[in-house]
Formats: C-alpha cells, structure tokens, sequence
C-alpha cells in the first residue's frame, strides 16, 4: 500500500490543508510529525470553514485515524480549544479518532513567554514568529529539559523534569528581565490538564506500525514549508523544526522505507509571512492584487502575506531537498486575469548567475532574480475541475513550472472549495 507525506514547497500557506483534506478519503491514517500551533490549515466543505492548528486535517473525516506523532510540539490547551471549536462544528473526537504519541514534547506558558520576550528583544532583528512559543519549546527538547506526554502520568518525573526546566528558564528569565516561574501555577495547570490529556497517549510508532503492516494507508500532513526549514530555510528566519519530507519518519517513529510517494504543495506563485529573504517580493500593484485575490492573510496570526511572482529556483531546489516526486499546484485561479505572468528562472548577485539560493545571508540579501515573462488569461480558472476546462494560456503555465521546476504536476487546486480539485496522477497508486 502506497503512504504519501505531503510537504509545503514554499514558505507555508501553500494549500497543503486542502489537499490533506482531499487526499484523507484515500487514508485511514493522517499523522502530523513536526512543528505545532504555528501552522494554520484551511478546509473548506460547502459552506462550512475548518481552520486547523494542531490536529491533523483528516480529523474532519469519519472513519480516520488522527495521529499527533513526536516530532510536533504540543501545547496541552491550544489543542483542547481546538477540540472544543471543531465540535460546536460538529467534528466528534476522541480516543477513538485521536492518538497522540507518548513523547511528544509539550509547549508551556513559559515557551510562549519566552518567545515574546526574545521577539521584543530583538528589535529590528527579530523572525516575527508566531508567537506560540515553538522555537523555545524545541530548544528545551534538544536541550534534554522538556516534560513529554508521558512524564504528565508520573508526579515524581514530572516533578524532577520542572526542576531541571525551571533551573533553565528562571535563569534566562532574570537575564531578559522577567519574573521567575510561578511552580505552583504551572504544577496546577499541568495537574489539571493531565487527566484529559493522557487518554490520548499512545506508543504512536508501535500502533502506525501495525497499521501499516495490516494494508492501511497512511498520509503524512507537513506543516510549515520547505523555506522555513530549520536547516535548509533561509536561516535565521525558519522555524525551529525539519520541515521537509524526511521527518515524517523520525516525527512518527516509521522507518523512511514506509514512505511511497512525497507530494509537495506549491502555490502558482509565492507568499511569505514574517521577516526574512524573499527574492520575488511585490510591493507593487501586481502584489497587491495576488494579496486581495488571494486572501492573503494569516490564518494564525491575522498578518497580511508578502507575496511575490513563481520563484522556480526555490521550488527546483525544495523539490529536491523533499524527494518530492509530485506536486499539486494551488491557487491558480489567483492568477486569473493578468496580462502576464512573471517566472523566476534564475539569480544575478553581483554579476554572477545562480541556479539556487546559496546559503550565505549576505548573497542572499542582494539577490536581483531573472524573470521570464509568459502571457496571462483572461478566462476564469475559477472551480476548474479537469484539464478541459483550462485556458491554454494556464496549461502552458503549468507546463513551463513543471518543466523548470523538474518535478510534474499531480494535482492542480482552483478554489478553497474540496472539491475543485483536479486529479491528474493519484500519489496513493501502488
Ligand atoms: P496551508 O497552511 O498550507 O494549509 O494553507 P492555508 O490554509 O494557511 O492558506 C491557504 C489559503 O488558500 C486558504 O485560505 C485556503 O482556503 C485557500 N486555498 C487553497 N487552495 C486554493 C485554491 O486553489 N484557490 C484559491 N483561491 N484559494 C485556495
Ligand atoms: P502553515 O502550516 C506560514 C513562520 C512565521 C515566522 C517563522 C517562525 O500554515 O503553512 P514560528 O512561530 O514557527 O517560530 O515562526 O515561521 N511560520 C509560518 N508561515 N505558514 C505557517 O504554517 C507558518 N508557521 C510558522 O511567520 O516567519
Ligand atoms: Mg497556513
């Protein structure tokens, strides 16, 4: 049976929660496996808005396995506000549709303090994160300090766990000029969530595992995207996790031989919320109008996107870094209506041509981009629903991203709605 791990291609908001959506009537399992709250994932089903942070979008659906896998950072009441929006919408879950692993790390008020207190630090230098405390609570992880799913059902580890925490942040704290840690506030809220938290809590490997072996089909739901990758981003300005393909592995506890088919969401042209390099930024009408046609605005933070032209160099090169063997192109119907289109197909700094984005934030700061420029349409693309109802102007586009990006198009999205969504090689074919 094929698994597909779907990833954002971009800097995030590519559309991956609509496609996770569509593809999950193919799944019995939708696992998330990095980041946390930060990301934002729409649905939309009829007339009905899903806005997804935490749990995986397949939740919507009955029947489907909702898996929260150890490489997310979990904030116990982010996802318990999340549950109880999502059912006054009607979506019904429980043990029976949710597993959460045992060793996720959890994100605390003080990871969000934290975060803040950095950001307001940092003056003109700061990420613009989202604010909810992701990068300090990987830290914490990696720093071999953080309170696991797990240690919630032991008071003695979870007692020896908020020492050694607190020894740290108290610490940090006094340095950025803030209170120490209220223990007996924090050792409160924990003891209240605890019992709603850990009939969740599962050995999320062992039972994905024996899923997988049973014939059930898995699909791994990236959050973030590739560009905002810890290690391959446009660093310092990334978020703290691997955003890219291979942690669907590592982030569920599943071998890299479970992984089938990797489809990278791509938008038709490039967004990016927050600071940081972004070669094809628009600050004129043509970006303002790919804001107001696309309604480019945070779905966690409210924050208006940048938004620039298709950059292929970033796309080749994320495609690349994800082993992504197909992408589903989205928002095209953002496009509609221009006279032409501009492609990114290369870089000049200083006099010198670039088939990539290198690494050095200095050479990245001073990148003039090499455009090619293709007609645009006029007809709507609007809720297309199969190659026939493209004008030929949108299929030549498709086909010279396909081409310069070096990866084909297996999907296509031309509205929020389900729906419209055209399928053209299905990623769980065996
Ligand atoms: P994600 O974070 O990758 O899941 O993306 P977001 O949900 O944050 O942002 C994508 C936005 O575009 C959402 O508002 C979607 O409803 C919307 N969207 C997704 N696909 C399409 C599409 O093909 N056309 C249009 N116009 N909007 C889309
Ligand atoms: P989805 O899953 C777009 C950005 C933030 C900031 C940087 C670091 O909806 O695509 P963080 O809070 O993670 O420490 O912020 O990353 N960012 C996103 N941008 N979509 C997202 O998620 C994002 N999650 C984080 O804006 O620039
Ligand atoms: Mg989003």
């Amino acid at each position: 049976m094929a698994n597909v791990v779907v990833v954002g291609a971009q800097w995030g908001d590519e559309g991956k929660g609509k496609i996770v959506d569509w593809l999950s009537e193919r799944a019995d399992v939708i696992a998330r496996f990095q980041g946390g709250h930060n990301a934002g994932h729409t649905l939309v089903i009829g007339n009905t808005v899903f806005k997804l942070s935490l749990l995986p979008s397949g939740i919507v659906r009955k029947d489907k396995l909702a898996v929260i896998g150890n490489g997310v950072v979990l904030d116990p009441w982010a996802l318990f506000s999340e549950i109880d929006k999502l059912s006054a919408q009607g979506v019904e879950i429980g043990t029976a549709n949710l597993m959460i692993a045992e060793n996720t790390p959890l994100i605390l008020p003080l990871h969000q303090d934290l975060d803040r207190l950095r950001e307001d630090a940092a003056g003109t230098a700061k990420i613009g994160t989202t604010g909810r405390g992701i990068g300090p609570a990987y830290e914490d992880k990696v720093g071999r300090r953080t309170i696991r799913v797990a240690d919630l059902a032991d008071p003695e580890t979870l007692s020896a766990r908020i020492d050694r925490l607190l020894a740290h942040h108290d610490a940090l704290r006094v340095g950025l000029g803030a209170a120490p840690i209220d223990r007996a506030d924090l050792e409160a809220r924990l003891a209240e969530i605890a019992p709603k938290l850990l009939p969740f809590a599962a050995p999320v490997w062992k039972i994905m595992g024996e899923m997988r072996r049973a014939g059930k089909r898995i699909l791994f739901e990236g959050a973030q995207g590739s560009l905002l990758d810890i290690d391959f981003g446009t660093y310092p300005y990334v978020t703290s996790s691997t955003t890219m393909s291979g942690m669907a592995a590592t982030g569920t506890g599943m071998g890299p031989s479970s992984i089938d088919f990797v489809l990278g969401i791509v938008k038709a042209y490039t967004t990016r919320v927050g600071e940081g390099p972004f070669p094809t930024e628009l600050d004129d009408d043509d970006g303002q109008r790919l804001g107001e046609r696309g309604h480019e605005f945070g779905t966690v933070t409210g924050r208006k996107r940048r938004c620039g032209w298709f950059d292929a160099v970033l796309v080749r090169q994320t495609c690349q870094i994800s082993g992504v063997n197909g992408i589903a192109l989205t928002k095209l119907d953002v496009l509609d209506g221009f006279e032409t289109l501009k492609i990114c197909v290369g870089y000049e700094i200083d006099g010198v041509r670039y088939d990539y984005l290198p690494t050095a934030a200095a050479l990245q700061a001073r990148v003039t981009p090499i455009y090619e420029e293709m007609a645009g349409w006029n007809e709507s693309t609007e809720g297309a629903r199969s190659w026939a109802d493209l004008p030929a102007a949108a299929i030549k586009y498709v086909r010279r991203i396909e081409e310069l990006i070096g990866c084909p198009v297996a999907m296509l999205s031309t509205s929020p709605e389900r729906d419209d969504t055209i399928l053209v090689t299905d990623p769980f074919a065996d």
